[in-house]
């Protein structure tokens, strides 16, 4: 049954949050580029019962026009769309001769990026089985409670990775086949015969159902299993295409984990609906990432949470024979990706000479995103923003609603028991409604209702209304541009003022000597609520812990001066960590966790080697055993 237009276009519309900026008539356009297009290709899709992506490369391949475009760069290798669905076909033939894999079983895919990794999946689509994309760092419980979760038989392992799956994981998943792709096993698909499997294997699939299962990070607990439907692929694919104005010419780079949305929704997926090139680095590094970019003369590079940051604190590259800067030598005209933040945002752009930068806001299991691009600073902080068409919509299919701080749960009338909108400029928690139909756009958690039902919440603003929480902390001011402040649970309330961890972060990240700030609430005996601290990456050459005290007391000095002048009082960071490896902190995607450092606190015992240092008489000094203990036995109050 095809989606009537008439209902797919508003639903298209309601999957998109933003600001009214007004008269930014072009940002209705680009908008507009972007989900016209893609309601009326998935309602296409279902009708002609083509929802499955394996169709989309089938096109390519047999275009004129597309068959030698290249679709896949990884390494020295390259492949056109014609040989990608070549390999494609081998793979499905392959895989279901080998292991009898069958139309709707899932396989775990535990790999890093390569070619293969697209080309696999790919495979899998033709044959009608879907993959479950296993974070390759994952090993113990988290790998094997992933893998558990897709209810496979067979993961498929690269060699490089193999060392995660010791012998505890398989012993504690005696079901499970697992197969490393060897050199020798590699070979073997090649040599499979590439015949086209028949449609039969593909048949009925809907816009909702599932096309991959992608774990969230989750930065607490163990990792979910989130239903990636063939709807938003085609959604998400065809608006980010629409919206970068991605045209068959462009290379698009990215060495963000492929198991990850972001490489695979907002990557390779937009790059088939564009018909473009998708170039794949193996994994990230402040080394690697620019002379890829120049390599593969990508014309567009994705980034995720602080990649960017990272970036800009790594030395410049200069050409080694003539020494000449390598900044801004390359043709990358769009940088794309979330989690950028404002500190660095147009440092990076002056810096590597970006025309512009696209910044995009959602969730893996979410229905929806929001977008942000800009080629000046106007609205800095801004998580996006739309034309004054849009916002109209909108304002039936968003909310910010008041959330209390030590429950994280709607306010309620103590009558009526419903929630309520926050007043404007207000920081309160951004919902959507989910829409009666909205099972197709909300697959939720794979196997999981409970963590499903747990984004949903009831009789918000009516009875009987159902509204999906995102779990950020928003505003909406005056002029409709939304601001984004905080996770929900990452918020901590100190002196009775909350306090956006993001804010404090901002402010400590502007100053000079800090590379990166990651800031939380810790919990500190005889005191309520929580004490902020600010984990610090400092610069080598101003910090070193053998430097001599007066100039690292300066420096601290100096840091505890610049929090004061750009922070109010109470959101001070009251303790100082500085971290010696931050990338200890980060998930796979460069996005911060607090998780682990907020557990930890300001127990000298617990730190590992990092250095500890508290706000005394207006300066950092440091913190040891001696000062827990004088915390502890409640002789100091802060
Ligand atoms: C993840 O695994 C890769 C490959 O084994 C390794 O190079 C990388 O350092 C790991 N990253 C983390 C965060 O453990
Ligand atoms: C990038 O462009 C240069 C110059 O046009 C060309 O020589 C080179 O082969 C291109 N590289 C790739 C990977 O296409
Ligand atoms: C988009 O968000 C970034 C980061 O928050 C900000 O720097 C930029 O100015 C915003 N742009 C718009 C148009 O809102």
């Amino acid at each position: 049954m095809p989606i009537p237009l008439g209902v797919a276009i508003p639903a298209a519309v309601a999957g998109l949050a933003y600001l009214n900026a007004k008269t930014a008539f072009w940002y209705d356009l680009s908008l507009a580029r972007g989900f016209l297009p893609a309601a009326i290709k998935n309602s296409w899709r279902e009708h002609y019962d083509r929802a499955n992506n394996f169709y989309k490369l089938e096109d390519r391949a047999k275009t004129k026009s597309s068959a030698n475009r290249i679709f896949l760069m990884y390494e020295d290798r390259t492949w056109t769309y014609a040989q990608s669905y070549d390999m494609a076909l081998r793979y499905g033939n392959w895989l279901q001769k080998k292991y009898g894999v069958k139309k709707g079983d899932i396989v775990a895919m535990d790999m890093m990026n390569s070619d293969h990794f697209v080309l696999l999946t790919f495979g899998l689509w033709s044959i009608g089985a879907k993959p479950a994309y296993i974070n390759y760092n994952l090993t113990g419980k988290p790998l094997t409670h992933s893998v558990k979760a897709a209810g496979t038989t067979l993961m498929l392992v690269e060699p490089d990775v193999a060392d995660k799956v010791d012998d505890d994981i398989r012993s504690e998943l005696k079901d499970l086949r697992i197969e490393l792709l060897t050199p020798e096993l590699m070979t073997e698909i090649e040599r499979t015969e590439p015949i086209r499997p028949p449609d039969a294997l593909r048949e009925g699939q809907l816009a909702r159902d599932m096309a991959i299962l992608i774990y969230t990070s989750g930065t607490t607990g163990l990792p979910k299993a989130a239903v990636v439907a063939w709807g938003k692929l085609t959604m998400a694919g065809t608006i980010a295409a629409g919206f970068l104005n991605t045209k068959p010419s462009d290379i698009f780079y990215t060495c963000m984990p492929i198991y990850h949305s972001s490489a695979t929704i907002m990557g390779y997926s937009a790059i088939l609906e564009a018909g473009a090139t998708f170039a794949i680095g193996r994994k990230f590094s402040t080394k690697t990432y620019w002379n890829e970019a120049r390599k593969y003369n990508a014309t567009m590079v994705q980034y995720v949470g602080e990649t960017c940051r990272y970036l800009l604190a790594a030395p410049p590259q200069l050409d080694p024979v003539t020494g000449e800067n390598l900044d801004k030598k390359h043709r990358v005209r769009v940088a794309f990706g979330n989690g950028l933040r404002p500190d660095v945002w147009e440092k990076f752009r002056d810096r590597f000479g970006i025309d512009t930068v696209s910044e995009f806001y959602g969730a893996t299991e979410g229905f929806f995103a929001t977008w942000n691009s800009t080629r000046n600073p106007y609205a800095a902080g801004a998580i996006g923003r739309n034309g004054w068409l849009f916002a109209l919509v909108m304002k039936t299919r968003l909310a910010v609603i008041d959330v209390d701080p030590d429950t994280d749960l709607p306010v309620r009338h103590p009558k009526t028991g419903l929630g309520r909108n926050a007043r404007r400029g207000a920081v309160g928690e951004l919902m959507f409604v989910m829409p009666d139909d909205s099972a197709d756009r909300f697959q939720g958690y794979y196997g999981n209702k409970k963590a499903t039902e747990s984004k949903i919440v009831r009789d918000i603003l009516r009875k009987g209304d159902r509204w999906f929480r995102t779990g950020d902390l928003v505003s909406w001011d005056g002029e409709g541009r939304m601001y984004f402040h905080d996770r929900i649970g990452d918020t901590y309330r100190w002196k009775s003022e909350n306090v956006a961890t993001t804010e404090v972060a901002q402010a400590m990240g502007a100053h000079p000597a800090v590379v990166e700030a990651n800031v939380y609430g810790v919990q500190l005996p005889h005191h309520d609520g929580r004490a902020g601290c600010a984990a610090l990456a400092l610069q080598p050459d101003v910090y070193s812990s053998s430097a001599p005290t007066d100039k690292q007391q300066q420096l601290m000095k100096g840091l505890a001066d610049h929090a004061r002048n750009s922070l109010p009082k109470y959101a001070v960071p009251l303790f100082l960590r500085v971290v010696s490896d931050m990338a200890a902190q980060t998930t796979g995607t460069n996005k911060q966790q607090k998780h682990g450092l907020r557990v930890q606190g300001v127990d000298p015992d617990k730190v590992g080697g990092d250095e500890l240092w508290w706000l005394r008489d207006g300066a950092y000094v440091r913190f040891g055993q001696k000062e827990w203990n004088e915390l502890n036995g409640g002789r100091v109050k802060l």
